[in-house]
């Protein structure tokens, strides 16, 4: 039998307990995001087989307006992370970061677009549970364990790492640490690199963010950043947001940077990106493929455009990149 189709046993030893605590509202933002896809998928705006297998089906219906808004999301940021695949013919590492119930390296096996090795980065607790599921669901541990050339696969309660895909509990406010477990798990500094961040800078301070921000930059000499989270949150749709995610008990501290996709943009060249590009969320919806958009807007009937218009009108994606001008990565756009 081959060495790749050998079933590793999954090899638990114990971990130092990291104590986290604080951060209880941002991590509860792991929960309403992968809820909110869940019921997306269960009403059928995308496809994915694997998020069943990480999150249960509340009986609670999100409204349509939330479902086109996060398939808006999962459409474009997939848009990008297949461009820098296709650029890189997947010769290239992807790392998660604030990678909560992501099931984003599953669909990538499926379709044969796997990176050369795909990390996830999240709190601890959050990685915790998502270990769970891998090693309790077939489904999940399967390709994972098929990809995987050695006997045995190391996994703690906080990380897992095997040949193409690595999960590591860790704070990415931390940066010694953070690169210190990328490097154990044999993140490679010279590969082409994607950096995903969905959702996941705005829980930060803007000093915070810079830092992670400065120090992608300065790690990888290829490298692509893909960001989506909140704009124009100065106006008054904008202050009710904050306040409903404050009475919530989760400050959004890098609200400040949130400003204008002008203030998104201006983060990443002040950290070390050559290009900038960021579009609301609004102008990507109508740039989105007209059947598709047929399609998810036959699945709910939705009587207030307006509102779905403000709520992407607050939302945004925005990528970078460095290094990559002999693969074309300045040309990558959405
Ligand atoms: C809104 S959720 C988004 C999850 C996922 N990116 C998605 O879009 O489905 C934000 C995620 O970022 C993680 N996160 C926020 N701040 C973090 C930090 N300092 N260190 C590690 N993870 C963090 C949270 O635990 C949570 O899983």
């Amino acid at each position: 039998m081959a060495a790749s189709l050998r079933e590793p046993s999954f090899i638990s030893s114990p971990s130092s307990s990291t104590c986290d605590t604080d951060d209880e509202g941002v991590r509860g933002t792991c929960e309403d995001a992968s809820l909110c896809k869940r019921f997306a998928v269960s009403v059928g705006y995308w496809h994915d087989p694997y998020i069943q297998h990480l999150v249960r089906l509340t009986k609670e219906r999100k409204a349509p307006e939330i479902n086109r808004g996060y398939f808006a999301r999962v459409h474009g940021v997939n848009q990008l992370l297949k461009a820098f695949l296709r650029k890189t013919e997947c010769h290239c590492q992807v790392l998660n970061l604030g990678a909560g119930m992501d099931t984003t390296f599953w669909k990538l096996k499926d379709e044969d677009l796997l990176p050369s090795k795909y990390f996830e980065v999240d709190f601890p607790m959050i990685v915790t549970r998502k270990l769970h599921n891998i090693k309790n669901k077939p489904l999940l541990s399967k390709p994972i364990v098929e990809l995987h050339s050695e006997d045995i696969l190391h996994m703690d309660g906080h990380t897992l790492d095997s040949k193409r895909y690595a999960i590591i509990g860790a704070d990415l406010r931390d940066l010694s640490e953070l690169e210190e477990k990328l490097k154990k798990c044999n993140m490679n500094t010279q590969l082409p690199t994607l950096l995903i961040t969905e959702c996941v800078l705005v829980y930060m301070t803007p000093e915070q963010s810079a830092n992670l921000l400065k120090w992608a930059s300065n790690t990888f000499e290829t490298a692509m950043l893909i960001n989506y989270e909140q704009v124009n949150m100065g106006d008054r749709f904008g202050q009710i947001m904050i306040e409903n995610l404050r009475r919530r008990q989760c400050d959004l501290a890098g609200v400040e940077t949130c400003k204008s996709l002008e203030s998104q943009k201006e983060r990443l060249l002040a950290n070390g990106w050559e290009t900038a590009c960021a579009v609301n969320m609004m102008e990507l919806y109508s740039r989105l493929p007209r059947a598709e958009v047929s399609r998810i807007e036959s699945l709910e009937f939705l009587d207030e455009m307006e509102l779905l218009e403000q709520l992407m009108q607050h939302y945004c994606l925005c990528w970078a990149t460095r290094g990559g001008q002999e693969l074309g990565l300045k040309e990558i756009s959405c």
